[in-house]
Formats: C-alpha cells, sequence, structure tokens
C-alpha cells in the first residue's frame, strides 16, 4: 500500500542518517519474547510521516558472520569485489556487512560447490543433494541453512570473494509500522519491533534487521539509514467517526499511532482497541498507556485477549464475536475497522469473524456478508496492514 513519498531531500533511495534515542524492552522479564520500543530521531531529515506509514530500516549483518565467512573464504576482508551494476569495486567485508543477504542460499551455491570441491565425500554430498529425485531433500537442506553452513560442511570447495558475492542477494531494507503520532512527535519515530532470534542446524540465528535494532545500534551514536515509507493506511479523515483496532501482537503499533493522532487532534470519534498477547503479565504492550487512555475516556473500549493466561486459548477474534452485537452497532453506525499484524493466521481469522458478524447479527447470507465486507473495503472503512 505503498505511495509516493512527499517532497524531502531524504528517501529509499537516499536514506537518512537517523540516530536511535531509545531502545527499550516492552516485554517484561518471563516473556517468550522480546519485543522493543525504539525511537529513531528525524531532526534536521525535513521527513515528514503520518499515522499508519511504516519506516524503511537499512540493517547491517553481524560482524561475526562476517567474519566467519571472510575465515572460510581465506579472506581478510580488503579483496575487492564487484556487485550488480556498481561501477566500481568495493571492499568484500563492505559488501558482506551491509549490501548483501547472508541468508536464503539456493540451488545455485550448491551447484558451485559441486564444480569446485576437491574431496570426494563432499562431491558424492553434493551429488546427491543436485539429484533430481532429491529436491525436496535439497529444499529442506537449504532451509536449514545460510551460506556460512555451506562453506563449513564443503571447505574442499575453495570460492574467491567475488564467487561468493556473486550468489548472495542484496539486502533489503525492512518496514516497521510506525508506533507514534506526528502530531505528539513530530522530530521522532516510535516502532515496535519483535526480535527474531532461532536455531536451525545447531546454530543460533538471528533476524538481521530486528537484532541489527535491538543489539548492534549504540542508542546516540550509530547512524541508522532510515526512510519513511507513506502509506493509505491511516485513521479516518473526518475525526467524528469511530475507529475499531484490531492489533496482536506487534500489530499494535499503527494504533498507538491512531490513538495518539486522535486524541491530540482532539477527534470525537470512539477508539474500541483489540490487542491479544502471549501473557498480560508479560506481554501487554503498551499496557499502562492502554489504560490511562481508557481511564481518561479517550478509549472507548479495550479489549484483551492474553492467549496463554489460561488452558484453552483466546484470540481478539473471539473476543470480536463476544462483542458481536456491539460491534454490529458501531459498524452500522458508520466506524472504521483496522487490522495490523500476522498475515498468515491471525488476519484471516480475524476476516473470517468479520464476515460472521456481519451475517449473524445483520441476518444476512454469506454472499451478502461478503458484499457487504467489500463495501467497507471500498469505503475505505476496513483497511489492513499485515505481514
Ligand atoms: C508493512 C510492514 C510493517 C511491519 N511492521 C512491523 C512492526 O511494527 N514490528 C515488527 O516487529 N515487524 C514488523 N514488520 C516485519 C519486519 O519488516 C521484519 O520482517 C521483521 O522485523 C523481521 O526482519 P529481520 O530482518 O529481523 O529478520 P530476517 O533476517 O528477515 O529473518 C526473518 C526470517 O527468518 C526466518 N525465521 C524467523 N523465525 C524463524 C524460526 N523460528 N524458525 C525458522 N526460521 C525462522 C524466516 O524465514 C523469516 O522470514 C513489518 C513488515 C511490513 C511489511
Ligand atoms: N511464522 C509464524 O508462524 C508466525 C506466527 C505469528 C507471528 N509471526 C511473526 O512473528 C512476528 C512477531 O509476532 P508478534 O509478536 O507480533 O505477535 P504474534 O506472534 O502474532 O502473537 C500475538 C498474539 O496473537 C496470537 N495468535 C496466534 N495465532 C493467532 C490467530 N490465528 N489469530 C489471532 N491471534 C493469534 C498469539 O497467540 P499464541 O502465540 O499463544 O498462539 C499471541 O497471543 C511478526 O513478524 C509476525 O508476522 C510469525
Amino acid at each position: 500500500m505503498s505511495v509516493p513519498a512527499a517532497d524531502s531531500a531524504f528517501s529509499k533511495d537516499r536514506p537518512f542518517p537517523s540516530l536511535i534515542t531509545e531502545n527499550r524492552l516492552l516485554s517484561r522479564p518471563g516473556s517468550a519474547k522480546e519485543t522493543r520500543h525504539i525511537i529513531a530521531n528525524l531532526a534536521g531529515s525535513g521527513l515528514h510521516y503520518k499515522a499508519g506509514d511504516s519506516l524503511g530500516v537499512f540493517p547491517t549483518n553481524r560482524p561475526q558472520e562476517v567474519s566467519e565467512l571472510l575465515q572460510r573464504l581465506g579472506a581478510t576482508g580488503d579483496e575487492p569485489v564487484m556487485l550488480p551494476k556498481a561501477t566500481a569495486p568495493i571492499a568484500v567485508r563492505e559488501a558482506l556487512t551491509s549490501r548483501l543477504a547472508l541468508s536464503g542460499p539456493t540451488r545455485k551455491i550448491v551447484e558451485t560447490l559441486s564444480t569446485k570441491a576437491a574431496d570426494a565425500g563432499e562431491k558424492a554430498k553434493l551429488a546427491g543433494l543436485l539429484a533430481p529425485e532429491s529436491k525436496e531433500v535439497l529444499t529442506a537442506f537449504l532451509d536449514e541453512r545460510e551460506f556460512v553452513d555451506l562453506l563449513a560442511e564443503f571447505p574442499s570447495a575453495r570460492l574467491t570473494p567475488q564467487e561468493l558475492v556473486d550468489h548472495l542477494r542484496r539486502l533489503m531494507p525492512r518496514l516497521y509500522s510506525i508506533a507514534s503520532s506526528p502530531k505528539v512527535y513530530p522530530a521522532e519515530i516510535h516502532l515496535t519491533v519483535a526480535v527474531v532470534r532461532y536455531a536451525t542446524n545447531g546454530r543460533d540465528r538471528v533476524g538481521v534487521c530486528s537484532t541489527f535494532l535491538a543489539d548492534r545500534v549504540q542508542v546516540g551514536t550509530t547512524p541508522t539509514p532510515v526512510f519513511v515509507s507513506h502509506s493509505h493506511f491511516g485513521p479516518p479523515e473526518d475525526g467524528a467517526k469511530d475507529c475499531i483496532m484490531v492489533g496482536p501482537g506487534t500489530g499494535i503499533a499503527p494504533f498507538r499511532a491512531f490513538v495518539q493522532d486522535r486524541v491530540a487532534g482532539g477527534a470525537k470519534g470512539r477508539n474500541w482497541v483489540f490487542f491479544g498477547d502471549q501473557h498480560r503479565a508479560t506481554d501487554f504492550l503498551y499496557g499502562e498507556e492502554w489504560e490511562q487512555y481508557v481511564a481518561q475516556g479517550q478509549v472507548a473500549r479495550l479489549d484483551t485477549a492474553f492467549s496463554r493466561d489460561q488452558h484453552l486459548k483466546i484470540y481478539v477474534q473471539d473476543r470480536m464475536r463476544e462483542n458481536a452485537a456491539e460491534l454490529w452497532a458501531w459498524l452500522k453506525a458508520g466506524a472504521y475497522f483496522y487490522v495490523c499484524g500476522d498475515a498468515k493466521r491471525m488476519a484471516k481469522d480475524v476476516d473470517t469473524a468479520l464476515h460472521d458478524i456481519v451475517m449473524q447479527q445483520g441476518g444476512m447470507t454469506p454472499e451478502q456478508a461478503a458484499d457487504y465486507v467489500k463495501q467497507l473495503k471500498k469505503e475505505k472503512r476496513y483497511q489492513r496492514d499485515v505481514y
């Protein structure tokens, strides 16, 4: 849903070197998750944003992974390499640190290693992986590995720095929903970042950008290249309209921005927030802020679904169904309905719940409910920002 950026000296092609001024844990000790509140400073950038926009961040890779790759290549890091479309070479360490993705090996690198391997055992293993009947085995093998694993597993296949670099994809920026309103924070952008850490093939892995923000950026000193990605997603222009916001997990981020924005702008419409995460005690992101908004009457309804606080899971869509009559009343009165967060499961299940509520409460057939929801979308009263 990206739209062209407004006039600014900085853009995706020329990102602004922002300083991160805050990096605070939102999840509490004992949580299974690590979710952080990150603040990027925009002072001097001339960048503008609005509630609903995202921030693009260009990360760098972990230095230890870069060093291990260089060591496996037998390189010092100073060797020059050419990147696609480049006019001049750069040092391989720089290429591996900030230009290229070190994950996602494909069949092509296995083919290259098989032509280079000198050891008979390695050659046989590579040939087995490339056999026509091994397609699924190869996919599973590659899913569990990054490039460094392949160099470690097939040391007799010596690649030059350029040969490795030729197999790597460009390191792409990551987007994060902005969790602040420019009406309250014109010169900074807040983010809600779930830090990705896991293990495969016996190695600890990390998400490049979430750990760049969590671990590698030094608060106040590391220039962090960012750009604003403008979006059609956003609160209603008419502040008199009611808003229903469904944002479990990090999906809550834009709704913190929406509510800040509406409160600061004196919007008269009501706000209804659905939030869910694993446990109230450790994962209620911005819990105190939400409770304060409720106490002050600025959030009319706050419905939470802490999935693992009881034997049976409870999700945001269960709370929607429990409150179907009221949700329908809000929709009939012209409310906007927003969803943000996990695309794979949550957003689909919330969409199903919305259809069911419209059908049951509105006394409609499935086809009529589908038309009703389609019309909501057409009127921009049903908007999603899912990933
Ligand atoms: C519009 C938009 C808004 C977004 N807003 C937010 C936001 O507000 N907050 C937020 O935290 N994120 C948000 N994201 C997601 C964010 O852009 C990144 O995708 C996320 O931070 C992961 O990036 P990374 O570089 O840390 O991980 P990557 O290096 O990209 O690694 C992620 C990959 O690691 C692999 N992986 C992850 N976990 C496992 C596992 N357990 N087992 C095996 N493999 C695994 C998967 O292949 C996954 O795709 C948003 C995305 C979009 C498109
Ligand atoms: N790869 C995956 O399978 C997967 C799944 C979810 C999120 N993610 C990604 O992980 C990152 C961080 O996630 P997050 O911290 O934002 O939150 P999250 O993992 O989406 O979890 C937030 C809450 O949503 C619940 N949930 C799980 N499935 C749901 C469903 N079908 N419908 C409604 N709620 C559901 C979770 O419950 P339980 O965890 O107790 O089930 C939890 O209480 C995001 O980038 C997200 O896209 C990946």
